[in-house]
């Protein structure tokens, strides 16, 4: 278990590419299988959820080699269908390869998936839909056995706009005769990712983005090379570190249109933020605002990937800032890290009240999760004196060479393994 020593306030400066989207870099490494065929994945980020999913396509029979970015796979002689326990608890992407493996082969075995202790993290979506596209589904000591029965597309409405739901439905429909239709379907920029890259393999999806998806089941699919999107998480991060950090940075390979759900926030608090092309420059004042009341929801509202990041802008910015959480009940675990560094954080059920304070101060606290371990960094960036930040295997499920990148930038941090 590593940690990242911060010294605070130094001001950031140039520019810093944005890695390959965790979030669509898993599912599509996933799908992969999907198509039986070689398929070369470009733009994939070195992290451990990353590492876990290739573990998962090796024990499931796939050839799996990686060149610098780009991730080789082929799984043409796939020759299981079952994930054992320690691997699906790895990361909670590894849920994604039930659609995956069923459309391949017609079964699968999984148990829960892992990931982030963020909530409860239920599968019943999941279950649920591709029971209605025709899945036999038992469970027995733990181990959940899918079985495609009498496979026939058909309508989904989902109760929620579950991303890993959506993503395992479209997985499994892709194969699926007839046409499956998704009412409520998640609209994240990662469901049209993954989309574009199984209609490159031959899919038939359209809608991706949009509430409705329709899924034409297809018999064959070839094989791909796909670039896998910018990661939007990661470009919110690096913004909110120039911000705190009140710094003039520029952030390149970034898709501008994903991030308008949270640039209100960092224009409401002073911050300018100019785009151009794939590049995207924020230069922040000296003093921080605080901002109208967050509310996370699904895309394109505000991301909850993005609650604790923005939270440490309120931290910092002048008055009271309101932000609630919706999407996961238990999200808030950063707080109290937050306030040994000095924040003046209120939490009442979902919602938390940020004062804003003149500046943090620099203490020793620990990472929960992936995305609040990237906010106590951030929060080191601008505390005064030294931040240790532990448990950093957290950081690493998400960011690729993160403090290497913010030392690029001009911060004073160091890895200690
Ligand atoms: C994905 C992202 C995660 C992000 C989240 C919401 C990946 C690997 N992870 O997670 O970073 O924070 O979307 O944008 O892509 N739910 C159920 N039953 C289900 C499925 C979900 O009740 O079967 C609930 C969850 O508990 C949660 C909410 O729905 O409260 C949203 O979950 P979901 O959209 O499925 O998130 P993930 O796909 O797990």
């Amino acid at each position: 278990m590593g940690e990242y020593i911060i010294e605070g306030n130094h001001i950031l400066h140039g520019r810093v590419r944005i890695q390959g989207a965790k979030n669509s870099a898993l599912p599509i490494l996933a799908a992969t299988v999907t198509t039986g065929k070689p398929c070369v994945i470009h733009n994939c980020p070195e992290l451990s959820d990353v590492k876990s999913t290739i573990e998962i396509l090796k024990a499931l029979g796939c050839s799996v080699k990686r060149n610098g970015s780009s991730v080789w796979v082929d799984s043409s002689k796939l020759n299981n269908n079952q994930i054992s326990d320690s691997l699906m608890r790895e990361s909670r992407s590894s849920v994604i390869f039930l659609g995956a493996l069923l459309s391949r082969t017609g079964e699968a075995v999984i148990t829960a998936p892992g990931g982030c202790d963020i909530g409860v993290r239920p599968i019943d979506l999941h279950l649920l839909s591709i029971q209605k596209l025709g899945v036999s589904i038992s469970e027995d000591c733990g181990k959940i056995r899918c079985k495609a029965e009498k496979m026939q597309g058909t309508k989904i409405a989902l109760s929620f706009p579950s991303v890993g739901a959506t993503e395992n439905i479209i997985l499994t429909a892709v194969h699926t005769p007839g046409v499956t239709t998704i009412i409520n379907a998640a609209r994240e920029p990662e469901i049209v990712d993954l989309s574009k890259f199984l209609n490159l393999a031959g899919a038939k999806i359209s809608g991706a983005g949009e509430s409705t998806i329709i899924i034409e089941g297809v018999e064959n699919f070839r094989s791909v090379q796909y670039s896998v999107m910018p990661d939007r998480i990661a470009a919110a991060t690096y913004m909110t570190a120039a911000a705190v950090t009140h710094s003039d940075i520029v952030l390149e390979d970034v898709v501008p249109n994903h991030l308008m759900p949270i640039i209100p926030c960092f224009e409401q608090s002073g911050c300018k933020i100019m785009q151009s092309g794939n590049k995207l420059r924020i230069i922040a004042p000296s003093e921080l605002n605080s901002f109208e009341s967050v509310r996370t929801m699904p895309y394109p509202g505000f991301p909850t990937d993005c609650q604790a990041l923005i939270t440490v802008l309120a931290c910092v910015a002048k008055g009271t800032t309101y932000i609630s959480e919706n999407i996961f009940e238990n999200r808030f675990k950063h707080i109290c890290e937050l306030n040994r560094l000095g924040a003046d954080i209120v939490a009442h059920d979902r919602t938390i009240a940020v004062r804003g304070v003149k500046s943090l101060y620099g203490a020793r606290v620990c990472a929960c999760d992936l995305r609040a371990g990237a906010a106590l960094t951030v929060a080191g960036l601008c505390a005064n004196g030294t931040t240790v930040v532990g448990n950093i295997q957290f950081i690493d499920r998400g960011y690729e060479n993160f403090s290497g990148n913010l030392k690029m930038l001009g911060a004073v941090i160091r890895r200690k393994d």
